[in-house]
C-alpha cells in the first residue's frame, strides 16, 4: 500500500530568470493522505503547486498520477486529473448564494427555461454542508462571509463540482480565527476519509504536527526529507528546515523612564471602555487577549480605522488627532495592519520601489536624496531580512509568499520611524527569518524607539516583549513586566484565571 503513489514528482526543475525555485525536486502523494509541506521562504513550496495544478509548467522531470505520466501544461489537465487548488484570494462572485456559487457550472435547471430549479439547488446544497459540518445557509450570499467560510465553500466546490482527487492547501490558515482553524481540520479530516488526498503547505509546525500522515521538508528547491507522522519531531523538522542552529534574540530589562505615546480614555461603543495606556522609550509593549477582548478594535480605533466614541492621544507629550493610518505616518507612527498583503504592496514594482517608495517623500523631503541612497537602504535591508531576491529591481510579485512580507517590513523601517505598531508581523515568515525580524525589531528598541506588537501567537509575544497588557472586555485586566513576562501567565491572564 505504501509504495503505491497517486502522485509521483521526479527530479522536477523550474527555473525563474536569476532563481532555480525548484532542482530535481521529488515528491511522493499516498492516496487520501494528508501530507504536510514545510520550509524556509522561497524554498519552491508554491512554486511546485502551481505546476501540479497547471498555473506554471515545469522545465524538466516527470510528474505520475496513478503510475502513468502526465502532462500538466494547462489547469484544464490538472483539472481533468483531479487537482484543485485552494486559493487565498477566492474567485468566486460575491453577489451570489453560497448554494449557486458551490454548485456554478452544474445548476439544477427547472421546468421553465432559463430559471433554476432553487429548492433542488438549496435541499443539495444544505445536504453537501451537512456532510461537512459546516454550518452555512445556502441562501446567504458569498459577500456576508468571513474569508474563512469562503474557503470552507471553495474546498467543498473542489470536491463537489470538480471531483477533486488531490486538494492542495498552500498556508490556508494565514487569515482565519481560531475556531476556523479547527473547523478546516475537521473539513481535512473528513477529506482523508473520503479517500482523497491533501497537500497542506503551512508555516506553522504546530498545525502541521497535528494534522499530518507526513511531512515534507523543502530547502532551496530540493526535498530534503519525508517524514513519516511516528518521526515527527519539531527540532528535527527546523533542523532540516533550515540547515543550521537557530539564534535566539536577549531581552532587555524595561526602563519605563519617558513616556513617549500615551492614550486616554478611549471609548469604543460595546467594545472598549475608558481605555487608557502609556507607551515608554524604547520598550516593546504586547498587547494579548482572546478574540473578543476588544484588542484588535482597540489598536485601530488608535488608527482611526475603527470610529472611536472618545480619545486622547498624546506623542512626546503633544496632544495629537489621529484621524488614518496616513496622520501616524506624518508624526513618525507606523503601523502594520493584519491584512498588509493586498494593502500594503505595490506588486508591480520592483523590490526597491516597494522599500523606499516615492510617496515617502513627503514625509520627510531629504530623507533618501538620491537614488544611490535608495538602492543601498534596500540592499542593506535584503540582507538583514535574508530577502530571498535575484535583485532589488526584481518586481515584489515574483517573490514568494515571506519574501513579500519581509519586503513590507523593510518599508515600515526604513522610514526611520519614532513608533512602530506592529499586528502579526511574523505572520506567513519561516522560523529562521523570524528570528531575524526579531532581531531587528530588538535592534530598533535599543534605538529608543517604542514598539508595540500584537500577535496571533501569545508565545510570539512573550519572547519579544518587555511589557504585556492583557485585554478582556475592553479593559486591561492583568500587566506583566520583565520576567513575569510568560506565555503561561498571559494566557492564564487572558482566559480569566
Ligand atoms: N513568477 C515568478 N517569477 C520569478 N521568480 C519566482 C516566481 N515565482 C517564484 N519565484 C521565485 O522562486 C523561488 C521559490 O518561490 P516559492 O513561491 O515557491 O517559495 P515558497 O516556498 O512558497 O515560499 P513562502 O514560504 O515564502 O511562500 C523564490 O526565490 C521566488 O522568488
Ligand atoms: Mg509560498
Amino acid at each position: 500500500m505504501s509504495d503505491t503513489y497517486l502522485l509521483e514528482v521526479k527530479k522536477l526543475t523550474k527555473t525563474f530568470p536569476g532563481t532555480v525555485a525548484l532542482d530535481e525536486i521529488d515528491f511522493c502523494l499516498r492516496k487520501g493522505e494528508v501530507h504536510a509541506i514545510v520550509g524556509e521562504n522561497g524554498a519552491g513550496k508554491s512554486t511546485l503547486m502551481k505546476i501540479l495544478s497547471g498555473a506554471y509548467t515545469r522545465d524538466s522531470g516527470t510528474i505520475l498520477f496513478d503510475g502513468e505520466p502526465v502532462d500538466i501544461n494547462s489547469v484544464e489537465v490538472a483539472r481533468n486529473i483531479g487537482v484543485s487548488m485552494i486559493y487565498q484570494e477566492i474567485e468566486d462572485v460575491p453577489t451570489v448564494t453560497v448554494a449557486e456559487n458551490i454548485f456554478l457550472g452544474r445548476l439544477p435547471r427547472s421546468k421553465i427555461p432559463g430559471f433554476l430549479n432553487f429548492k433542488e439547488l438549496f435541499d443539495a446544497t444544505n445536504k453537501i454542508l451537512h456532510e461537512y459540518n459546516v454550518e452555512i445557509k445556502p441562501q446567504r450570499k458569498i459577500s456576508t462571509l468571513t474569508t474563512g467560510e469562503r474557503q470552507f465553500i471553495e474546498i467543498i466546490r473542489a470536491v463537489v463540482v470538480k471531483n477533486a482527487k488531490i486538494v492542495i492547501m498552500d498556508e490556508p490558515t494565514s487569515s482565519l480565527t481560531k475556531s476556523e482553524v479547527e473547523k478546516l481540520f475537521s473539513i481535512v479530516g473528513e477529506l482523508r476519509k473520503k479517500g482523497i488526498s491533501v497537500i497542506y503547505i503551512s508555516h506553522r509546525l504546530d498545525e502541521v504536527m497535528g494534522i499530518a500522515d507526513r511531512v515534507s521538508v523543502f530547502r532551496d528547491g530540493k526535498n530534503r526529507g519525508t517524514l513519516e507522522k511516528h518521526e515527527l519531531d519539531p527540532d528535527k523538522v527546523v533542523s532540516l528546515m533550515i540547515g543550521h542552529v537557530l539564534k535566539r534574540v536577549e531581552k532587555k530589562p524595561s526602563e519605563r523612564k519617558k513616556v513617549v505615546f500615551e492614550v486616554k480614555k478611549l471609548s469604543v461603543r460595546n467594545r472598549v471602555v475608558d481605555f487608557g495606556m502609556k507607551v515608554y522609550e524604547g520598550e516593546i509593549l504586547g498587547i494579548a487577549g482572546l478574540m473578543g477582548s476588544g484588542k484588535d478594535e482597540l489598536v485601530e480605533s488608535i488608527f482611526g480605522l475603527w470610529p472611536a466614541q472618545y480619545k486622547e492621544t498624546y506623542f512626546f507629550r503633544e496632544k495629537i488627532n489621529i484621524k488614518s493610518p496616513v496622520d501616524a505616518l506624518r508624526y513618525g507612527i507606523v503601523y502594520l495592519p493584519e491584512e498588509r498583503k493586498s494593502k500594503a504592496l505595490f506588486l508591480e514594482m520592483t523590490v526597491n520601489d516597494n522599500v523606499v517608495p516615492q510617496w515617502l517623500f513627503y514625509v520627510k523631503k531629504s530623507l533618501f536624496p538620491k537614488r544611490k541612497r535608495e538602492v543601498d537602504v534596500t540592499e542593506y535591508y535584503v540582507k538583514r531580512l535574508s530577502i530571498k531576491t535575484p535583485s532589488v529591481f526584481t518586481k515584489v510579485a515574483d517573490l514568494s509568499g515571506g519574501n513579500q512580507q519581509k519586503t513590507i517590513l523593510s518599508r515600515l523601517m526604513a522610514v526611520k520611524p519614532k513608533m512602530l505598531v506592529l499586528n502579526d508581523p511574523t505572520r506567513g515568515v519561516d522560523v529562521g527569518s523570524k528570528e531575524e525580524i526579531y532581531s531587528v525589531i530588538s535592534a530598533l528598541s535599543d534605538e529608543g524607539i517604542p514598539l508595540l506588537i500584537l500577535s496571533s501567537e501569545i508565545p510570539e509575544i512573550c519572547k519579544l516583549a518587555n511589557r504585556v497588557i492583557v485585554l478582556s472586555k475592553g479593559k486591561i485586566c492583568a500587566e506583566f513586566v520583565d520576567n513575569d513576562v510568560t506565555t503561561e501567565n498571559v494566557i492564564r491572564a487572558a482566559i480569566g484565571i
